[in-house]
Formats: structure tokens, C-alpha cells, sequence
């Protein structure tokens, strides 16, 4: 657990946009990445500079996404998580109809050499506090595929649940993508 002592989670800034497609890039490059990110490799690495700067700056500031990293004192970033907020009847990634508004966190990657480090909680901690701070939010959701057993695994120590909705595996329709869920305690949604 010293990673956690070690690494500050904070949002990123706009202008870091380059070290955020430099981290992006890395993940989608991941033997996992197949089974934990929507986008491919190929696909990211074409995307001009203005994709990178606009995904930054969207998710740097204001009340719609908010991207957090693990950054080391030497400050190499770690590991990252994204927050969506969506609202009832907008679409979602997947392009089913959101039913109730809610935070939606996306984008989860931990260097290998930093895993099993506790930085993956740490990251948690901020991002999921940050999303209870967003008005009316009272849930966090998060899809993980089927044979994403190691990331599955966090997400239940973290407190999520499978909700039972599942969506077919974009590209391989035969593997499921699962829906799991945390909602917001009540000892903070009384005071919100
Ligand atoms: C998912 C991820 C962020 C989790 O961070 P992490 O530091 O690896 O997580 P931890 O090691 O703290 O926890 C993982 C759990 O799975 C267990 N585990 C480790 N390797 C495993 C494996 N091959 N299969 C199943 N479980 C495994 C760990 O023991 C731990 O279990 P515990 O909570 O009972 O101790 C990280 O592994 C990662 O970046 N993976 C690649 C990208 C990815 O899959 N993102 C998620 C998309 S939904």
C-alpha cells in the first residue's frame, strides 16, 4: 500500500493533454485491452491532436466528466479513471437509453508495474467522491466484460454489485459486458 502514499490522485489539467494520449495509448496497447476498452489502438492512434485537446479539456473541469490520474512524485502518471455524468434519457457508450441520471466511470488503467499496488483504490476513492459531489447523483455504474476477472474482482472489493443488465460485447456478441453498480451511501445523501 505504499503506492498509495506515495502517488496524489488529482484531476488532469487541459494543457496535459499529451500525457494523457500518451497514457491512453499505453492501455490500448495492454494485453487486457481487447476485453477492457471500447476503442482500439489503431483507431486512437490516428486521431489528430485537436480529438486530444478537446477530450482534455472536457474532462478536466465543469460538472460533465472529470478524468483522474495517480501521479508519482517524479510525476509519471500511474494510473487513470474517467467519470460521466449522464442524465436520464440520454444515450449511453453503448447506445442504450441512461434511465435514471446518474455518474458512469470509464477509462480504468493501472500500469502494470503499479498493479496489486493499491493505486487502483486510491484512484477510486477520488473518483467516486467526486461523483457523490455532483448534484443529484445517487449512483455510480461501470460495465466490465465477462472475462475481465481481475477487474471484476476490484470493482466487488470496491463495493459494486452486479446489477443484472448486460450488454453483448461490441465486435464479439457472444461475450457479455456486465453492468455493475454502487449506490450513493445514505449517511452522505442525507446531508447532500
Ligand atoms: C483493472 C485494474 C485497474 C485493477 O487494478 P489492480 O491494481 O490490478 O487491482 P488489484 O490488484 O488491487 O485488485 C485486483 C483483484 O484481482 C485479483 N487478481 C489478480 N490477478 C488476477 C487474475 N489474473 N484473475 C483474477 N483475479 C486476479 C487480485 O488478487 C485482486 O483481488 P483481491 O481484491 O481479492 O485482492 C488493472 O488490473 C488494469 O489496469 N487492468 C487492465 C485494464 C482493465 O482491465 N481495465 C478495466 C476495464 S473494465
Amino acid at each position: 500500500m505504499n503506492q498509495v502514499l506515495r502517488d496524489a490522485v488529482r484531476p488532469i489539467r487541459a494543457d496535459e493533454w499529451p500525457k494523457a494520449k500518451e497514457l491512453r495509448l499505453l492501455a490500448l496497447k495492454d494485453p487486457a485491452a481487447p476485453i477492457a476498452f471500447l476503442e482500439t489502438y489503431e483507431q486512437a492512434a490516428t486521431e489528430p491532436d485537436s480529438f486530444w485537446q478537446e477530450r482534455a479539456k472536457g474532462a478536466a473541469g465543469g460538472t460533465r466528466a472529470r478524468q483522474f490520474v495517480a501521479e508519482g512524485q517524479d510525476g509519471a502518471w500511474s494510473g487513470t479513471v474517467t467519470v460521466l455524468i449522464e442524465d436520464a434519457g440520454s444515450g449511453d457508450v453503448f447506445g442504450g437509453a441512461v434511465q435514471q441520471r446518474q455518474a458512469h466511470i470509464v477509462g480504468v488503467f493501472v500500469r502494470p508495474e503499479h498493479r496489486g499496488s493499491g493505486v487502483i483504490d486510491a484512484l477510486f476513492e477520488t473518483a467516486v467522491g467526486w461523483a457523490w459531489s455532483v448534484a443529484e447523483v445517487a449512483r455510480v455504474r461501470l460495465y466490465v466484460h465477462e472475462d475481465n476477472t481481475r477487474a471484476e474482482s476490484f470493482y466487488q472489493r470496491y463495493g459494486f454489485v452486479r446489477s443484472g443488465e448486460t450488454v453483448p460485447m461490441k465486435g464479439d456478441p457472444s461475450k457479455a459486458e456486465r453492468e455493475m453498480v454502487l449506490d450513493k451511501p445514505k449517511v452522505l445523501s442525507d446531508i447532500s
